[in-house]
């Protein structure tokens, strides 16, 4: 396993791909972990539109940053519906540029949204969300954002459907390894009400919100991929 941290915050921009407004930000670690994430995403979406009954399913993430992550994923899942939404406006060129050029068409525009905020703020429903989808913000936001993600999660997801969280997190109070210590306390000296959250606080904040944790795989650069079920 790598040892260095996925610090996914750094954006890059790649100038010449389009207008000030469209134009798309690249950040090195979401380039990096894209792929691994996918290879999990595949496990637990339905990847043949075959299988899809109705309505598209609809894909929420929540706090997109660059735009990169369903800009690799949605190719994969042709008959699912992406929605990207950042509560920074900054990024939602680089959402636009990416659902504007997804070869498949099955990302929607950004949405605006504050996770802190109830989803029915922005025209969601309850139970009528398929997945919801939040990598990297967990640990790079104050805690309010979390509980936020949960509440949002075991409401507005249909009953049975999943949620899945990606970043780094410690167990039973421990963080390792000593890379992933050192990244904690570089976030916490550049905001205290960020830090690395533990699965335990995790699972009872699901527990209030009736989501259980039903799977935690190990990812690349000391990372993991949590997935959670709506009961
Ligand atoms: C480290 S970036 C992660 C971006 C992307 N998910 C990734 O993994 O590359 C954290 C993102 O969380 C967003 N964010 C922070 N607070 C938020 C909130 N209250 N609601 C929604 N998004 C938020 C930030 O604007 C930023 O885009």
């Amino acid at each position: 396993m790598s040892k260095t941290n996925d610090i996914a915050c750094n954006v890059n921009v790649n100038h010449g791909s389009g207008g000030y407004n469209g134009e798309k930000l690249i950040s090195p670690a979401a380039s990096r972990n894209k792929d691994p994430i996918l290879q999990v995403l595949k496990r637990f979406i339905i990847c043949d539109i075959d299988q899809i009954e109705d309505e598209s399913p609809l894909f929420v993430e929540i706090a997109s940053g660059t735009g990169q992550h369903v800009s690799h994923f949605a190719p994969h899942f042709p008959g699912v519906k992406f929605q990207p939404s950042d509560v920074d406006k900054n990024v939602f060129g680089s959402l636009s540029f990416y659902a504007t050029n997804c070869p498949t068409k099955n990302i929607l525009q950004p949405i605006m949204i504050d996770i802190q905020n109830k989803l029915s703020h922005y025209g969601f429903e309850e139970n009528s969300i398929d997945y919801m989808y939040n990598a990297n913000m967990i640990h790079i936001s104050p805690y309010e954002c979390t509980i936020g993600l949960f509440e949002n999660a075991g409401h507005y997801l249909k009953p049975e459907a999943l949620m899945i969280t990606y970043g780094p997190y410690s167990k039973d109070g421990v963080i390792t390894p000593q890379s992933n210590i050192s990244f904690d306390a570089s976030l916490r000296e550049r905001n205290p009400l960020w830090g690395i959250r533990d699965i335990n606080d995790l699972i009872k904040l699901g527990d209030e919100n009736n989501l259980s944790l039903i799977d935690t795989i190990e990812m690349p650069a000391n990372n993991m991929t949590l997935i959670w079920k709506k009961d």
